[in-house]
């Protein structure tokens, strides 16, 4: 057992946040290459992390005790909009009880319910779409993406009811995601940012329709044969009988959108990008879905658009307690990340691990600490069998409708946007 931090770039904190903010992918492969699968780098803000790439140290990190594993301390910065309650923000027993209630409705056999409103709601975007001219899908798969998790997340039913939430969320989103508001989160702390004039007056728009759809449901006599989730978490009840707050329910709604609205749309634009530079795998894919056959072929190019394109590149957990992870004894207050990114590149487990084939997870199952796109034990995606589920969904609606071509034959590069990875030019495509 080693003493100390595992080795790392002997670069002042500033140039390795710098390196960091612009070329996160480089850094991590060059740190792998030059000191192997663990090794630390020092960021400002952030402080120490300790990237591993190793399965048996991802495990070790997944598997590990949630009182020493903290992921909610990481996420503070997302408290004033997401809320004290949000389960991205909490550890430990507050997490797991928090947990608890949401689980329910996203078991992956629950799914099926929502497949067909997924597939009305995918079916009618793309029937809008222009033909025979250069089009980015990715925004327009946040679209189809907000509109599913607002009739099946939130419940909302209406034109009128939609369009309102739909308007105030994208700006709510355009908050979360913008990066002139990271100076002033950071200079004045998060805890104070709300009181800012623009951020306060889109959460109280926000907030007053989430309350009155919250409302319209405690009084709705017809709840319990409504599917929607927040119907679910206005029945839930936590441990001690009572039920859930309506601050609670409010931050877990924006807590969901948050994390599943852009992961899950971007995932598909990748998707896409991806299929149309292999036109002979769309051909594959096309054929499975017309013969309406099982979904293998479907589930396997997700399942490597994920690994090849994750849309996040590490997960956090910040050390309580000194802990030994991959032969060192690590101090406390520093952060393990499991490098999605890393992980998915192993050559022995992803044999030509850059090569877009989705035929390699055809008769191998995605290993637990192999494949991590949405990260591992109690802090595991929540939404992870909605996210594929819907992908699927979406996909099948599109090859179905359309033909599909790059708009340049070059593959698009990964462009880091506010949290997630993706396509440097929206996956622009020609449909006919
Ligand atoms: C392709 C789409 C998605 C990707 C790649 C993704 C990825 C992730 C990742 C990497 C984490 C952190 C896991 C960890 O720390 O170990 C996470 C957490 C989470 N995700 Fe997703 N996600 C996706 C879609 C969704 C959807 C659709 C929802 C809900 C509707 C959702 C809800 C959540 C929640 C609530 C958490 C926090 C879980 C906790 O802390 O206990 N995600 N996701």
């Amino acid at each position: 057992m080693r003493q100390g931090l595992p080795s790392g770039p002997p670069l002042p904190v500033p140039v390795q946040t710098a390196i960091w903010s612009r070329q996160a992918r480089r850094m991590l492969y060059a740190c792998q290459d030059r000191y192997g699968d663990i090794f630390t780098i020092k960021l400002a803000y952030e402080g120490t992390w300790v990237i591993l790439a190793d399965p048996a140290a991802v495990k070790q990190v997944f598997t590990g005790d949630p009182h020493v594993f903290h992921a909610g301390e990481g996420n503070q910065i997302l408290a004033p909009f997401l809320g004290r309650n949000s389960l991205l923000v909490l550890d430990e027993k507050p997490h797991m009880s928090q947990r608890r209630l949401l689980l329910p409705p996203f078991h992956g056999e629950r799914m099926q319910a929502y497949g067909e409103t997924m597939a009305e709601i995918a079916a009618r975007e793309i029937e809008r779409w222009p033909t025979g001219a250069p089009y980015e899908l990715r925004p327009r798969m946040q679209a189809i993406t907000l509109d599913i998790i607002l009739r099946t997340v939130f419940g909302i039913e209406g034109e009128q009811r939609m369009s309102e939430l739909r308007d105030a969320l994208r700006e709510f989103l355009d908050l979360t995601t913008n990066p002139r508001l990271l100076l002033p989160v950071l200079l004045i702390g998060p805890g104070r940012v709300r009181g800012f004039g623009p951020v306060r007056r889109r959460l109280a728009r926000v907030d007053g329709l989430i309350h009155r759809e919250i409302a319209a449901r405690r009084r709705d006599s017809g709840r319990e044969q409504r599917e929607d989730v927040l119907s679910m978490l206005v029945a839930a009840r936590h441990e001690d009988g009572s039920p859930m707050s309506d601050e609670e329910i409010r931050d877990e709604l924006l807590t969901l959108l948050v994390a599943g609205h852009e992961t899950t749309a971007t995932s598909l634009a990748w998707a896409v990008e991806r299929l149309v530079r292999h036109p002979e795998k769309l051909q594959r894919l096309r054929a499975e879905v017309e013969a309406g056959e099982d979904d293998a072929y479907l589930t396997a190019t997700i399942q490597e658009t994920l690994r090849l394109r994750p849309v996040i590149s590490i997960v956090l957990r910040r050390l309580t307690e000194p802990v030994e992870v991959g032969g060192y004894h690590l101090p406390a207050g520093v952060s393990v990340a499991p490098s999605i990114y890393l992980a998915h590149r192993d050559p022995e487990v992803y044999p030509d691990p850059e090569a877009f084939r989705p035929e390699r997870f055809l008769d191998n199952p995605p290993g637990t600490y192999t494949w991590i796109p949405f990260g591992g034990g109690v802090r595991r995606c929540l939404g992870a069998s909605f996210a594929q589920f819907e992908m699927a969904v979406v996909l099948r609606e599109l090859v179905k409708r359309r033909e599909i071509r790059p708009a340049s034959p070059k593959p698009e590069r990964i462009f880091r946007r506010a949290i997630t990875e993706t396509p440097r030019h929206n996956a622009r495509v020609v449909l006919s």
